[in-house]
């Protein structure tokens, strides 16, 4: 597959001082790339959706955690290991449902205790431990390239000349490290000439799918085509639509899916309509611990997203009340497949990945 930007959503500096990330606030009118040097700024990064997308919080949040070592002013590995332990502490609450977060952050823990324990006496352990901390989160950013990659190749197999997809939010180059999950296929599509065609559902309140979706595809010269979500009915009545391609911020080990908000709604849709409905995302972002999707802890965000037009311009009238989940959950039976790396699953057999 070949590259389709010039630039990755999240950078390490090349001396691991700077996270670099595109500013997906402002897109598509602005292409701004922010500089981040410490804990705080890549918190608000993640909390306030500057990146966004399950694959790309996780690899942010690692990224993040080894600069902001590889940055302090320590002289023992016990202060280095306090640093640590409250740096991973603090961004891991940054956000709540994608599950990327907190598997990146664990999986940088578990690198970091098996270093230490192996430091020899007399060896210059906190830099050990920073260099090791650096290279463990860079292999998490290209293993999650590669993942993307398969995830597509995957997805293309399901894909035929002229295939109509809809999609929902972005899950895309920008929610990831590079290609993207539901966009993946698409984008290999593209390259085979099969002339996919793309419907956009815009993902109110943020605007995922018009600003950010709308954006990479048409980038990349897809056929794409913007619904408010709310048209997603007629658009597959009129027979509009081959297949719906959706990523996930947490699988359930019973294969239920926790996507962005809208989500749920159009695989009942989809259901209703006879159109296949798949889920696409790594295996990192299925949560065996987690049994079902009651058990998923939906994200609530503040209520100026729906209040105001994309952060301006007032439209409700004053005393009316907001509710804001940023999540639901697809009940497994109401998925065709999920398309992974290491194939494509249905819900019941998720259980398998455990083999693999
Ligand atoms: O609130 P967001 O924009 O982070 O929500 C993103 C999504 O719901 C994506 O579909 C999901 O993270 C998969 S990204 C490959």
């Amino acid at each position: 597959m070949d590259r389709i930007f010039p630039y990755d959503s999240v950078e390490l500096s090349e001396d691991a001082r700077e996270l670099v990330i595109l500013d997906q606030n402002v897109l598509p009118t602005n292409e701004v790339f922010l500089k981040l040097t410490t804990a705080q700024e890549i918190f608000f990064a993640i909390t306030l959706l500057k990146v966004r997308g399950a694959p790309a919080i996780g690899v942010t949040a690692a990224l993040g955690l080894a600069m902001c070592i590889n940055r302090a002013s320590v002289y023992s590995v016990e202060q280095l290991e306090e640093e640590f332990l409250n740096t991973k502490k603090y961004l891991n609450i940054s956000r709540p449902t994608a599950v990327n977060l907190m598997w990146a952050l664990d999986r940088m823990e578990r690198k970091y205790y098996e270093v230490k324990s192996k430091l020899k006496p007399g060896s210059d352990g906190v830099q050990i431990i920073k260099d090791a901390l650096v290279e463990e989160a860079r292999a998490i950013k290209s293993e999650d390239i590669e993942m993307c990659k398969k995830i597509g190749e995957n997805g293309f197999k399901l894909l035929t000349p002229g295939v109509r997809i809809l999609t929902h939010c972005n899950a895309g180059h920008l929610a990831t490290s590079r290609f993207g999950t539901a966009l993946a296929p698409i984008y290999i599509a593209q390259q085979m000439g099969y002339a996919p065609k793309v419907y956009a559902g815009e993902t109110r309140p943020m605007l995922q799918g018009s600003r950010l979706t709308a954006y990479e595809l048409t980038k990349a010269k897809v056929d794409t085509t913007l619904i408010c979500d709310s048209m997603a009915s007629i658009v597959m009545k009129e027979g509009r639509v081959d297949v719906v391609f959706v990523g996930c911020d947490r699988i359930a080990a019973n294969g239920d899916v926790a996507n962005k908000v809208g989500t749920s709604s159009l695989a009942i849709l989809a259901k209703h309509y006879g159109i296949p409905f798949y889920v696409l995302g790594p295996t990192s972002t299925i949560d065996f611990t987690c049994p079902s999707g009651e058990n998923i802890i939906i994200e609530e965000r503040p209520s100026y997203e729906i209040s105001d037009t994309y952060f301006s311009n007032p439209v409700t009238p004053k005393g009316v009340k907001f509710y804001n989940p940023a999540f639901d959950v697809t009940p497994a039976e109401l998925i065709t497949g999920i398309v992974t790396e290491k194939g494509i699953f249905k819900p019941s057999e998720l259980k398998q990945l455990f083999e693999i």
